[in-house]
């Protein structure tokens, strides 16, 4: 070690001790990581988020929100959560199996929500709640939902219709239902993580992806993808979670604010997902570099009928009496389109 480095650790000692002594004036620090950009409806519920929390506790909470994988990457963020070295995450229910909650992935079969209706019928309902409780032997809180938003397909290539995806090398998040929804339109499934994903679009290491629209523009994937079907067959979600320790350690006053904050953030999320799916659609179409189709009616009735059978291919995994529960809330119709 030499001088400096000795005096940089003493100094850092000497800090952590003066902290120590003060430590119940110093703001309580909430790490919150997410891997998109800053504009989507997650990016947006999260800045939201910290300042009400902020407010709420009058400054005795502060949140450190970092954006776009720049702390941590999905890959590793879960494991930063479970050491301690993040507070808080929002990650893609897809993304959640590797907890051991493979059931999550129910979120992810094509076509299982007819509409935002639907979708809240589970995530506000007991169906959801339940899954949320999941998480709890690993350590992990689920406090809420937020809407990612529906996801439509694009590639270099028109899709309009089944065998316009035979063979195509298609990004997914690493989830078993995302893989077999592939694979049953005759694709190719190629899990890569979020921020790589642009990039391996750019290359041609895949041909083609899925994705809220908000995700698609904020990543200029339209710079690199000639065709986009808005398909709207999945749901893309996230659960925010927290470190649980961490979380029941809190003084309740304050727990309770930030549970009020979270709540804000949550109908923020929401209404963002809708409002700026919208606005990106049009900055898409503005931008003149990919073709926007929307699917007629026959068209999407077409896709929905080859991709149900994913859904009896992933009962057993999803569990059959959660998939029963999940139909039953969303009264869940095969037939329409
Ligand atoms: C993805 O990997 O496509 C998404 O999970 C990214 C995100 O967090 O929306």
């Amino acid at each position: 070690m030499t001088c400096r480095t000795t005096l940089a650790v003493i100094l850092a000692t000497a800090a952590a001790v003066t902290g120590g002594a003060r430590a119940h004036d110093e703001p309580i620090v909430i790490k919150l990581s997410h891997v998109v950009a800053e504009d989507t409806p997650k990016g947006r519920a999260a800045a939201l988020f910290k300042r009400r929390a902020e407010e709420l506790t009058s400054g005795r909470v502060r949140v450190e929100v970092h954006a776009n994988g720049s702390l941590y990457r999905d890959r590793d963020e879960i494991e930063a959560l479970l050491l301690g070295a993040v507070q808080m995450l929002a990650p893609s229910l897809s993304k959640l199996a590797p907890l051991g909650a493979r059931e999550f992935e129910v979120f992810d079969l094509p076509f299982v929500f007819a509409d935002e209706a639907a979708l809240r019928k589970v995530t506000d309902g007991p169906v959801g709640r339940r899954l949320l409780r999941r998480l709890e032997p690993t350590g992990i809180l689920g406090l809420a939902y937020w809407d990612g938003g529906f996801k439509s397909f694009s590639a270099n290539t028109p899709l309009r219709a089944l065998e316009d995806f035979r063979g195509l090398r298609m990004r997914i998040q690493p989830s078993a239902v995302l893989g077999a929804q592939m694979r049953a339109l005759g694709a190719l499934p190629h899990v890569s993580g979020f921020s790589e994903a642009r990039d391996a679009l750019a290359a041609g290491v895949v041909d083609g992806t899925e994705n809220p629209i908000a995700n698609f523009y904020t990543q200029r994937m339209h710079e690199v993808q000639t065709h986009l079907s808005l398909t709207r067959h999945g749901y893309l979600g996230y659960a925010v979670i927290v470190n649980a320790r961490f979380w029941r350690a809190l003084p309740s006053r304050v727990r309770g604010q930030l549970e009020r904050a979270l709540a804000e953030a949550t109908v923020y999320a929401n209404r963002m997902a809708r409002e700026v799916e919208e606005e990106d659609l049009r900055k898409i179409v503005a931008a003149g570099t990919t073709r926007v189709h929307t699917p007629t009616p026959a068209e999407r009735l077409a896709l929905k009928k080859a991709l149900l059978r994913v859904h009896a291919e992933m009962e057993g995994r999803v569990g059959r009496s959660l998939l029963r529960d999940v139909y039953v809330a969303t009264e869940f119709t095969p037939d329409a389109p």
